[in-house]
């Protein structure tokens, strides 16, 4: 008999990781894991509580929690328990656009996107999937297996009207027009039989094109696909995306519900609450268990990841799963050298547990690898003196110095360069606030200044710690 399998995490008493980095996903299980977002989440209903549908924007820097929030809600409208009596196809498959989407690339995956979610909802309700849906479906699988092999594809087969297409366009010359007939169908049928007032349609990712080629292809949507009704479209994409479109085209803007949800970062205790959560959520009650496991890294090594990450849940999690991973590869290296590199089965997880203290990583193994693992990080970058000495600025003197010394024109082109250039290497963030906006320190910048580090980003490696 073979032995089952043993990860390092159902060791600790978990199902898998509680860091891991995926967006909540519309169900029951991972709405318990969300941290309320209580004013947002009341704009967000308000919002969408329109008859007939429409476009609501959601936005926020990348991590901040923007897909997870939609699915939190998604899962509360279908499962009555948002306070709004509005009954939404969930939009199980989310569409993220693509650097080379083009508006009717996007409509096609649009479209496949909805009728995969219908097929879901039948499925779950243990009900036969409608007709036209599952002919769409037929269709476009025939023809994403086809268009491998370049043969060219008759659309519509028989039975569709022809005001919703003819059987002989080829699926990539489909215009909006074609797109918006189907989208139309499909929305009916869902209603009708799935007994629902509409459906979601979300578009994620739309910081993936810049912001007047997404702009473009909103606009080409304004007179085709966002027409039909009882679609709720939910627009995911950059920080301050509504005032973005608004300042490009208001022909865009006017039909957009409110003016968007700004996620805002979340605060500390926030952020703890997200692990715990996790911590609980995960935790696998076995009946040999003595006591409920506990975080892998402790509360204090939390706290460091949490004042890093600017509030920034994506990157507070991953943080913490590379630190423990680090700490994974020490340990089997260890091991390594000490068996000549014969290692057998749950020898890691053995010898990984005997380096924690009560279930837990001690601070005095995480402390000096995440202290040593930001260093290696800013070295391999490459830093300019310049960039170091902004970073040092924003740290000591306070990003307001920076600001007047940039206004004073001392050194301010090559300091605003070197802004620039951090910001995007999210070593920096810019918070605006009243009376302009102001640098902080992010990641592995906040880590080695926190201990002093700077003097060590050059020099010898062995000098390191
Ligand atoms: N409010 C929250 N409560 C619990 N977990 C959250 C929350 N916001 C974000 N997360 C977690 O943070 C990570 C990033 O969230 P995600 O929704 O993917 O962000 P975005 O879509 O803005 O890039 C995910 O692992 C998600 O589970
Ligand atoms: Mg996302």
């Amino acid at each position: 008999m073979t032995d089952k399998a043993i990860t390092i995490w159902q060791e600790l008493g978990f199902c898998s990781t509680p860091y891991h980095t995926h967006p909540l996903k519309p169900t029951d299980d991972d709405v318990l894991l969300h941290v309320a977002r209580t004013r947002e989440s009341a704009e967000f209903l308000t919002q969408i509580e329109h008859v007939g549908g429409g476009i609501t924007i959601i936005s926020g820097d990348v991590g901040l929690g923007k897909t997870s929030f939609l699915n939190v809600h998604q899962r509360l409208l279908a499962a009555n328990q948002a306070g709004v009596a509005l009954r939404l196809l969930i939009n199980h498959d989310i569409t993220g656009v693509t650097a080379d989407d083009t508006a009717e690339s996007l409509a096609r995956h649009l479209t496949f996107n909805l009728v995969s979610s219908i097929v879901k909802e039948c499925v779950a309700k243990q009900q036969p999937v409608p007709k036209e849906a599952e002919r769409i479906q037929k269709w476009m699988s025939h023809e994403s297996k086809r268009s491998h092999v370049g043969g060219s594809i008759q659309i519509l087969g028989s039975g569709f009207s022809a005001e919703h297409g003819s059987s002989e366009t080829p699926i990539d010359d489909m215009r909006l027009e074609n797109w918006k007939n189907i989208l139309g169908l499909l929305v009916a049928e869902a209603k009708t039989c799935l007994g629902l007032h509409g459906v979601i349609i979300a578009i994620d990712n739309t910081e993936t094109l810049p912001i007047d080629e997404l702009v473009k292809i909103l606009m080409s949507y304004r007179d085709t696909l966002f027409v039909v009704d009882d679609i709720w479209w939910i627009i995911i994409g950059r920080k301050n995306l509504y005032s973005q479109i608004a300042n490009r085209d208001p022909r865009v803007s006017q039909r957009i519900l409110g003016s968007g949800i700004e996620l805002r970062p979340l605060n500390s205790e926030e952020l703890h609450e997200l692990v715990e959560k996790r911590i609980r959520g995960l935790r696998i009650d076995s009946p040999g268990r003595k006591k409920p496991a506990k975080s892998p890294l402790s509360p204090q090594i939390h706290k460091l990841l949490y004042a890093a990450s600017c509030g920034q849940p994506r990157y507070m999690l991953k943080a913490a799963d590379d630190l423990f991973r680090a700490i994974l590869v020490d340990v089997r290296i260890k091991l390594t050298k000490e068996n000549q590199g014969l290692l057998g089965s749950g020898m890691i997880n053995k010898a990984l547990r005997s380096e924690l203290v009560d279930d837990q990583v001690p601070d005095t193994l995480a402390e000096p690898m995440l202290r040593k693992r930001a260093i290696d990080a800013l070295r391999s970058r490459g830093l300019s003196d310049i960039q170091v000495n902004a970073l040092r600025i924003v740290a000591a003197s306070g990003p307001t110095q920076v600001e007047a010394r940039a206004k004073a024109g001392r050194g301010s082109r090559a300091t605003d360069e070197a802004l620039a250039l951090l910001e995007a290497a999210d070593l920096i963030v810019k918070i605006e606030q009243l009376g302009g906006s102001r640098h902080v320190l992010k990641g592995d910048a906040w880590i080695c200044n926190h201990y002093g580090d700077w003097n060590k980003l050059s020099g010898p490696v062995d000098t390191l710690l």
